[in-house]
């Protein structure tokens, strides 16, 4: 069974039909985890892709200001600006459905799905220590995490914790990841709408567990036209130039 792992799209519709389009329908079921809306210009149609493909997601700190499931206090004021006008897009169907979405850790066909830390939902896992508790705690050996919008990972055996190298190069399209039982694995497939990990290409991955393979993608997409969807709702100009560079 192929899953297809989606993370961070961020209200990017023009870079989820570029994955949707790499990823060709070769997979059996998707999951998503988390941010489904936030800084783009699409919560609607984003949000409609995934209830239409039955994408089952858990909710990412995004989703829930959005919904006024937490308060914005601790965002900075662009993101809290995206977060309000989203949140005054958004149909009222897709904002429930939104607001009913579950919190992480969530186990589900052989792997475990959560926004940020093991822990902690809303806290980032950037370094070794802080990717120990998903290494350890998960119930099972390979876990998805998002939230900081960097592909990549980490793997842990005998007490060893090693951190993996897995984005492809700029003239590639995918890079594979073989899974070595007993090793455990907590894996960010990247961010479809924003990424921050200086790929500016939409970045997902597609988990074949029978196989033991794991592919991580990146895939162009226009840009342009998103920054000018962006620009078009006055979303803020730091927002819109950040898609160019991946930053
Ligand atoms: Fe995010």
């Amino acid at each position: 069974m192929r899953i297809l792992i989606l993370s961070d799209l961020h209200s990017n519709a023009t870079a989820l039909d570029a994955v949707l389009d790499a990823a060709q329908g070769r997979w059996d079921l998707s999951v998503c985890l988390g941010d489904v809306v936030g800084y783009g210009p699409d919560p609607n149609e984003v949000t409609a892709r995934l209830r239409e493909l039955g994408t089952q997601t858990i909710r990412g700190n995004h989703d829930k200001a959005v919904a006024g499931l937490m308060p914005t206090d601790d965002f900075n004021p662009v993101a809290k600006s995206a977060v309000d006008w989203t949140r005054g897009q958004l149909q009222p169907d897709h904002l429930a459905w939104l607001s009913t979405l579950p919190p992480g850790p969530l186990a589900t066909d052989g792997i475990v799905l959560v926004h940020g830390a093991f822990e902690d939902e809303d806290e980032y896992v950037f370094t070794p220590e802080q990717a120990l508790d998903g290494l350890l705690e998960s119930t099972a050996p390979v876990t998805f995490f998002g939230h900081t919008h960097h592909q990549g990972g980490f793997s842990y055996l005998d007490s060893h914790l090693e951190v993996l190298q897995i984005r492809p190069r700029p003239s590639e399209r995918f890079a594979a990841l073989r899974v070595e039982p007993p090793r455990r694995y907590l894996l960010n497939p990247g961010s479809i709408g924003q990424p921050r990990d200086g790929d500016p290409r939409a970045a997902f991955a597609i988990a074949d567990l029978e196989h033991q393979i794991i592919e991580f993608w990146r895939v162009p997409y226009d840009v342009s036209v998103v920054q000018g969807r962006m620009r078009a709702a006055h979303l803020p100009e730091q927002l819109i130039q950040r898609l160019s560079v991946g930053r």
